[in-house]
């Protein structure tokens, strides 16, 4: 078993996608054991984003990622639960996902992607420390 992190980001919550998106990943067969309604602020977007502090896109990130309430989980499933979850969410950049995806079927511009997943087994472990210690 494992566990990965994810958002639902505030374009999601906004546009009423969070139980669209919940209920993907629990018909995919993954379990949500933790979720919350949270509006993030720029010290834990910091923590959360670290690799991309001081990134040319990084402000617009921040920008976007607390104008509202995001839904941030946890989600489990067999070994590289992560894994799944990121192939279900599809490329970053919503303009080349691919229909079946969350980011293919509902996104049309790279800033609001509707959705974020740990990208490694390391980055759940780190991310669900910071928003469910
Ligand atoms: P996330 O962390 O949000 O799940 O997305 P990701 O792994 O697919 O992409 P990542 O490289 O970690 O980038 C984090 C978020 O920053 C925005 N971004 N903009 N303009 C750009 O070149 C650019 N690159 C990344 C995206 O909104 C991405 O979700
Ligand atoms: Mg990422």
């Amino acid at each position: 078993m494992s566990r990965t992190f994810i958002i639902c980001k505030p374009d999601a919550v906004e546009r009423g996608y969070v139980g669209e998106i919940i209920s993907r990943f629990e018909r995919k067969g993954l379990k949500l054991v933790a979720g919350e309604l949270r509006t993030l602020d720029a010290e834990t977007l910091a923590r959360h984003y670290e690799e991309h502090v001081g990134k040319g896109f990084y402000d617009d990130l921040v920008a976007f990622m607390s104008r509202g309430p995001s839904f941030v989980a946890v989600l489990e499933g067999p070994e590289d639960t992560y894994a799944i979850v990121r192939t279900m969410m599809g490329p970053t950049d919503p303009a080349s996902a691919p229909p079946g995806t969350i980011r293919g079927d509902f996104g049309t511009i790279m800033t609001e992607n509707l959705v974020h997943g740990s990208d490694s087994n390391k980055s759940a472990e780190r991310e669900i420390g910071i928003f469910f210690p």
